[in-house]
């Protein structure tokens, strides 16, 4: 069906093509980082320190809403459906990462949200841990399960697990699994889980792979957060991720900038080393199970490590590509909020992309409390959820957060964005018909 249907978009998107090669890679430079700032447009509201916790035993983190196969929000018989990370708060905050597992969550109004646990077989997944995805409901009524399998067999070339030294270790695959979803007065229910399916690997040549990060030495590798997404316009289907840059990492002129600021702007060294990524795979079948790894649609190499979380809102023929990204993960010589930045293409989803407002930050934790929230996603009706991290009281202490923070609302006019409005803690609503 998929591809039949592909078949017949083809022609559509050909006449707005993005007028780009297949294998074109847009670039955030470190002459568009630098333009950088906290402003009332980008900045958002401080967390209120006497927040409620949505599961009470656990830390709660990177959270996504079910989506149905075209994005649009699921509607199961009347209930909102989340996935989010969730460790017990019997580890330490800093160990949530090592013991992370994905949880559901629902909700009838898309504000009080019922914490349903880890629906999978913790045994039958992949990874030590398993971090961030998405989640799709298929025409169907199948939901398949999106999730980053971290440290697995080849960890480390073999070594055995040291929860002290993870981040080399913490080598990473892209799996899914699937379920059947079912609603009663009583809450939704995920059954019947599938077979847990490795579905993408780092090629060393586009993609970052553990061994090539070893041999650099830096923070931590990357090939995680898959995104499902269906492009409207072509119909045809993807995984979008982060990664980072694989045997093609040198610093190129284009990745400073313009000759002008290349002549007047020094690059610290190592700088080259922060070679994050948004990489995408097209999806082969109608199951997404097999998949094909394309260069990447962005690349930060020399200015930012990473680009996780990589989701798209699509506007007519206006792609929207949003990652969140942290303020010690900017390449030396430069900063930048913990926030969400936002890509802008015209025409396809293999773009131009020029970083939104000229800098690429879109959301930012304000300067008085710079790690109080993280993992911002921004859904197609321009809601903004994210995750309370490490807000500071009034006392410049900080107090862990590890649940749902208040979702924002964003404007989105071209290639230019404003905060808008706060909502409540981890409000999703329905929106336009039947959603
Ligand atoms: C973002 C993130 C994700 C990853 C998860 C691990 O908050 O770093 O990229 O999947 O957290 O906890």
């Amino acid at each position: 069906l998929a591809s039949s249907l592909a078949g017949n978009y083809v022609s559509a998107a050909k006449a707005i093509g993005a007028g780009v090669a297949d294998n074109f890679t847009a670039i955030w430079s470190r002459q568009q980082a630098e333009k950088v700032t906290l402003t009332k447009d980008n900045t958002a509201p401080e967390v209120n320190i006497d927040f409620d916790l949505v599961a009470p035993d656990q830390w709660v983190w990177d959270t996504w809403p079910l989506q149905n196969r075209d994005g649009s929000l699921a509607n199961i018989k009347g209930y909102r459906v989340a996935f989010a990370l969730v460790a017990p708060r019997t580890y330490g905050w800093g160990e949530r990462h090592t013991h992370a597992r994905i949880g559901m969550f629902y909700s009838k109004n898309g504000k009080d949200w019922v914490y349903a646990g880890v629906p999978y077989d913790e045994n039958k997944a992949y990874g030590h841990m398993q971090w961030a995805g998405t989640a799709m409901l298929d025409e169907n009524g199948k939901v398949h399960l999106f999730y980053t399998a971290t440290t697995d067999m080849n960890a480390g070339g073999g070594k055995a697990w040291n929860e002290e030294n993870w981040t080399s270790r913490a080598e990473q695959r892209i799996a899914k699994t699937t379920f059947d979803i079912s609603a009663d007065k009583n809450g939704v229910h995920l059954t019947n889980e599938g077979d847990h399916q490795i579905i993408l690997q780092a090629d060393g040549k586009y993609y970052e792979t553990i061994q090539q990060f070893q041999n650099k030495g830096n923070i931590i590798t990357a090939f995680r957060d898959p995104f499902f997404f269906r492009d409207p316009n072509t119909g045809k289907e993807y995984i979008i991720f982060e990664g980072q840059a694989g045997d093609n990492y040198a610093m190129k002129p284009e990745n400073i900038g313009d000759e002008e600021y290349r002549r007047t702007h020094s690059v610290p060294d190592r700088a080259a080393l922060y070679n994050g990524n948004i990489g995408i795979a097209e999806v082969l079948d109608h199951d997404v199970s097999k998949l094909k790894l394309l260069p990447p649609l962005v690349e930060s190499i020399g200015t930012n490590h990473q680009l996780e979380r990589p989701h798209v809102v699509v506007n007519g023929d206006e792609y929207y590509l949003f990652t969140i990204s942290h303020t010690f993960t900017y390449a030396p010589g430069l900063t930048g909020p913990d926030g969400v930045y936002g890509f802008y293409g015209k025409g396809g989803l293999r773009a131009d992309y020029k970083p939104m407002n000229g800098s690429g930050l879109v959301v930012a934790n304000p300067a008085s409390n710079p790690y109080q929230a993280y993992s911002w996603m921004v859904l197609p009706n321009q809601q903004v959820i994210s995750f309370i991290n490490e807000p500071r009281d009034g006392n410049g202490n900080v107090k862990f957060g590890g649940t749902f923070n208040t979702t924002l609302k964003i404007n989105l006019s071209g290639d230019k964005s404003e905060v808008g409005k706060e909502e409540q803690a981890g409000e999703i609503k329905p929106f336009g018909a039947n959603r």
